[in-house]
């Protein structure tokens, strides 16, 4: 591996090889969704647990301090909303020179595999894997189920992830899933990092699934709403971050949640 890629993947990995991800770019197709209406107040208080943040250049811009910043992973895939048609019908939203200019750690890109919308963003990340791998930039690829949330299942969430891979991403983020997802894993020949998706009932259900995931096989977490839509958002960060990086067990990372919010 070059200099260059293996560097910046070393930023967004920590030397345990393991991750966690901060994503704040649900804006780029939701507005301003709940909890994110200021993304620099939102993520102000989570960064000393997280290992880089997944933001849009707008955010980057507006919202993110560039002195001794976290590492970024920019968001370069959009062009829709979720009041328009079709979710899927993304394209490349960031030029490679763009990419070079803010000097991020790595870029994401959403695919829609089964989508009316599949060969589409599957080439957009073909194309970007091409014009990034010659500046040694790493392509994450974002395995999105658009509003289809019961696409979540392994045989599916396998599929896209190996198409992904084969495809050229250096890592996929893609979704938890209950019946199997080490088979999900076991299929990918990239890291596999989870989103975790819509705000589940109680934070022990996150850490639970979270953990469940890591002894499968996955290295970290790509995880948003469940932090920051949280009633406590900071004592979830933590908690999570033990699981990711110190080996916490659920108990232990729920007590450590409980004890952190005792203390706010
Ligand atoms: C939005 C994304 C998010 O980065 C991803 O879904 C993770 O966030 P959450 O945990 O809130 O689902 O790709 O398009």
């Amino acid at each position: 591996m070059d200099w260059g890629m293996e560097n910046r993947l070393s930023q967004v990995v920590q030397p345990d090889g393991h991750c966690y991800f901060l994503p704040i770019d649900h804006g780029y197709f939701q507005g301003p969704t709940r909890c994110l209406e200021k993304p620099g107040e939102t993520i102000e208080p989570l960064l000393p647990y997280c290992d880089a943040l997944f933001v849009t250049r707008g955010v980057l811009r507006a919202a993110v301090n560039p002195v001794q910043s976290k590492p970024i992973i920019l968001r370069v895939s959009g062009g829709t909303s979720v009041v328009g048609e079709d979710l899927a019908n993304e394209e490349i939203t960031t030029s490679i020179e763009e990419i070079l200019r803010l000097n991020v750690a790595a870029v994401g890109v959403s695919v829609f595999v089964g989508s009316r919308y599949e060969r589409q963003t599957l080439m957009n990340l073909a194309e970007l894997v091409n014009a990034c791998e010659d500046y040694g930039i790493p392509v994450m690829a974002v395995t999105a189920v658009g509003k289809e949330l019961v696409k979540r299942d392994a045989r599916y969430l396998a599929l896209a992830c190996r198409i992904a891979a084969e495809l050229g991403a250096r890592i996929v983020k893609t979704y938890w899933c209950d019946d199997g997802f080490d088979k999900v894993v076991n299929g990918c020949p990239v890291p596999v990092v989870m989103a975790g998706g819509p705000k589940c009932e109680t934070e022990r259900e996150v850490l639970e699934f979270v953990h469940d995931g890591m002894q499968k096989g996955a290295i970290g977490i790509n995880l948003g709403r469940n932090v920051w839509q949280s009633k406590h958002p900071v004592p979830m960060a933590r908690a999570l971050h033990a699981i990711i990086h110190a080996k916490a067990g659920v108990a232990e990372a729920y007590e450590l949640y409980q004890e952190t919010m005792q203390g706010e």
